[in-house]
């Protein structure tokens, strides 16, 4: 796959510009330079059950760095992350899944955005809180509780969303719930990227159903995640591609 091969005007210039493109951005080492504290860390943190994802997990507690290496999204990601919003100039932005608040920073890397980000694990609410404060960040707002909860109450404001992460709980219904609330408040451009489609049988089955979905006018897979199009402009083209 390169360039060439693709027809739409609006995908040729994404690919080149978001997936292509892999400019370093000053700052970026900062942020990396905390997760690898993370990867050190000797902290153990509770794990709560809630209803969410991993099959790397089996015990109550769990050390923070072993939550490093396993939940939270690698550099590459974040920082196709941070190209995407900074390309479609998100401004208002939804992270399901904070964990210790990594890729969020990178959400909000451009002052010009709001992260809303939503996390129900009391511990690494607090982790997330210290690496906001260390990072003196004013733009992101960590919405506590279980996304079950909190999403839709959440939504009850009626501004758009550019740019929703779903990366919380990664089972089928959940997913197509959360989906189904964020989609009413999508902005008309806007974009919904699903964290690990291929993670599960739930999770792929529910990418290829949403990918599908009939407010979703374009989607790429690029296999860890998958990113969906609402712009009807689009006229429904379906990728896959290598990041
Ligand atoms: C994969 S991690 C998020 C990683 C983060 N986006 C990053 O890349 O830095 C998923 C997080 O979602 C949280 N989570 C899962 N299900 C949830 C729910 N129903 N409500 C609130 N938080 C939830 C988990 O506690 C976990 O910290």
């Amino acid at each position: 796959m390169d360039e060439h091969s693709i027809h739409s005007p609006y995908f040729f210039d994404f690919y080149e510009k978001v997936i292509l493109n892999k400019n370093q951005i000053p700052g970026f080492d900062e942020i990396e330079n905390v997760r690898n504290k993370l990867l050190q860390s000797t902290l153990e943190i509770e794990m709560k059950d809630l209803g969410a994802q991993s099959a790397h997990f089996k015990n109550e507690k769990r050390s923070l760095a072993k939550v490093a290496t396993t939940s939270i999204s690698p550099r590459p990601l974040c920082e196709l992350f941070f190209r995407l919003v900074n390309y479609m100039e998100a401004t208002s932005i939804v992270e399901l899944g904070t964990s210790a608040g990594i890729t969020s920073l990178y959400l909000a890397k451009q002052s010009q955005s709001k992260v809303v980000t939503f996390e129900g694990n009391k511990d690494l609410i607090n982790i997330a809180f210290t690496h906001f404060e260390y990072f003196n960040t004013k733009n992101i707002r960590l919405i506590e509780g279980n996304i079950d909860n909190t999403l839709s109450d959440y939504l009850q404001n009626p501004s758009k969303i550019d740019f929703a992460l779903m990366d919380a709980n990664h089972r089928y219904e959940p997913t197509i719930r959360y989906f189904n609330l964020l989609s009413k408040r999508i902005a008309q451009k806007g974009i919904i990227v699903l964290d690990d489609i291929y993670h599960s049988e739930e999770m792929t089955k529910a990418w290829k159903e949403l990918s599908r979905h009939e407010l979703v006018y374009g989607s790429v897979d690029l296999f860890r995640c998958g990113i969906l199009f609402f712009d009807p402009a689009l006229n429904r083209q379906h990728f896959v591609w290598k990041m």
